[in-house]
């Protein structure tokens, strides 16, 4: 089992460049079996979780050939088979392959996908959308077989803003016959980087990034190049560490619109923050106001930077709250920043956080990959050593975590028991 020992209280100054933004990489490596000729994508993070997806290809006969951050996939040799509960498991973003083998060979067999434990997570939502376009849903016990003898158009209401199944929809409808919409779409910058992917392929889908995304089936797909997106959650997670122990922090190569609710609820506490075409600087001040944060789709406040700016708001002078509308189980971080001397009130779906607090380091676990990051943050500023545990969860979202906070004066190590 590996695990992180921070010594906290270092200042962190210099810059920290920005990865490709991993929920986008999970998708397009997945879609790329859609072409019927090789493609390119560039920026791909150096993370397990597109280790396991590279697993998955190969498995089913794909070429896989990467070149550092250059990944080149040759999907012609490729033969549809069930993919294997092992594989399946690793991550939740396996169950892209389920729209894209669907949407290529109108079948596909795999098991239920894997993921942070923060809360049910059904796929209720891809699965509706694949049945409305035809599709026969069998399932024994957690294998689901999706056939369709014909893929038709369909119009697909969604009644959540599902990332995932906005995705998937868009892998199953693009070689469907007639033209599918999508209506109450998720918005997020992942969808259009995979849009645009399909697009390059020769797809028609038309307004990725809105609410309203429609897909005009094609027959055929080809060669495509695309480039991975700067990750938003990893750069929203290394400014909040500026905001806490950081002097000039530098977070480079981002999009700063992607995390303009995080700029934004950072501006309010009172933050030094300075925000420029592609980066953002950001130091530590003496004072924070406190905040509340209410977790929304995009362009809402990430669900997924709720758990590392928990940390930031231990440090407010007063009382912050943070109200978690998508998931049903993502404050698993909070009961360990309170072992770390915080004072955190725990709901089911709201967590009141007052301030300020000291942080002592402690040997604490990683529940979930946002959780673990959290928990990295509270290291980096608490007094003495923390022992992060169960740090894979960290590894699979973060790229080069340790190096990159070492470059810019942390005291952090991996360590493997
Ligand atoms: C993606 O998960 C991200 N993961 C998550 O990031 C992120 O938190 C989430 O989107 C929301 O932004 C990847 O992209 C690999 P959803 P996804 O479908 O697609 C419910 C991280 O830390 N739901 O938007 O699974 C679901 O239970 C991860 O990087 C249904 O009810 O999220 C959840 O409560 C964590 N039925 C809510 O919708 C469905 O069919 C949001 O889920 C699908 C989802």
């Amino acid at each position: 089992m590996k695990r992180i020992i921070i010594n906290g209280g270092n200042t962190l100054k210099g810059t920290i460049k920005i990865s490709g933004a991993k929920n986008s990489a999970v998708a397009l490596v997945p879609a790329s079996l859609l072409s019927d000729e090789k493609v390119t994508i560039d920026n791909i993070p150096n993370i397990s979780d597109i280790d396991n997806l590279n697993e998955i290809l190969k498995y089913l006969g794909a070429s896989v050939e990467r070149k550092e951050d250059r990944i080149i996939i040759d999907p012609t040799t490729i033969e549809n088979k069930a993919i294997p509960e092992e594989a399946a498991t690793k991550l939740r973003a396996s169950y892209y392959f389920m729209g894209a083998l669907l949407g290529k060979y109108k079948k596909a067999t795999m098991y239920f996908p894997g993921g942070c434990p923060i809360g049910a997570r059904p796929i209720n939502l891809h699965l509706k959308g694949f049945e409305m376009m035809g599709a026969k849903i069998m399932q024994e016990q957690n294998k689901y077989t999706i056939i369709a003898d014909e893929l038709k158009g369909a119009n697909i209401y969604l009644d959540m803003p599902s990332v995932g199944a906005t995705i998937n929809i868009m892998l199953a409808a693009v070689k469907a016959n007639g033209t599918t919409t999508i209506d109450n779409a998720a918005k997020e910058p992942e969808i259009v980087n995979v849009a645009t992917f399909l697009n390059n392929m020769g797809a028609k889908i038309r307004g990725a990034g809105t609410s309203t995304i429609t897909i005009k089936g094609v027959k055929e797909l080809h060669h495509a190049y695309t480039e991975v997106i700067p990750d938003r959650i990893e750069a929203g997670t290394y400014v909040i560490a500026g905001a806490l122990i950081g002097n000039q922090l530098k977070i480079d190569n981002i999009i700063p619109e992607h995390i303009d609710s995080l700029l934004e609820k950072l501006k309010e506490m009172g933050a030094d923050i300075s925000v420029g075409v592609d980066n953002v600087i950001v130091s530590k001040t003496d004072r924070l106001n406190p905040i509340n944060v209410t977790t929304l789709g995009y362009p809402g406040f990430p669900t997924d930077l709720q758990q590392p700016l928990t940390t930031l708001l231990t440090k407010c002078d007063g009382l912050s709250t943070v109200k978690e509308t998508i998931y049903e189980n993502r404050f698993c971080n909070a009961k360990y920043l309170n072992e770390m001397g915080a004072n955190i009130k725990i709901t089911d779906k709201k967590i009141y956080v007052n301030g300020p607090s000291e942080l002592v380091g402690k040997e604490v676990i990683a529940t979930d990959l946002r959780a673990g990051a959290c928990l990295v943050l509270a290291g980096l500023v608490a007094k003495g050593t923390t022992t992060v545990k169960n740090v894979e969860h960290v590894l699979r979202g973060y790229e080069n975590i340790i190096e990159k906070l070492n470059n810019v004066g942390a005291n952090i190590k991996l360590d493997e028991i």
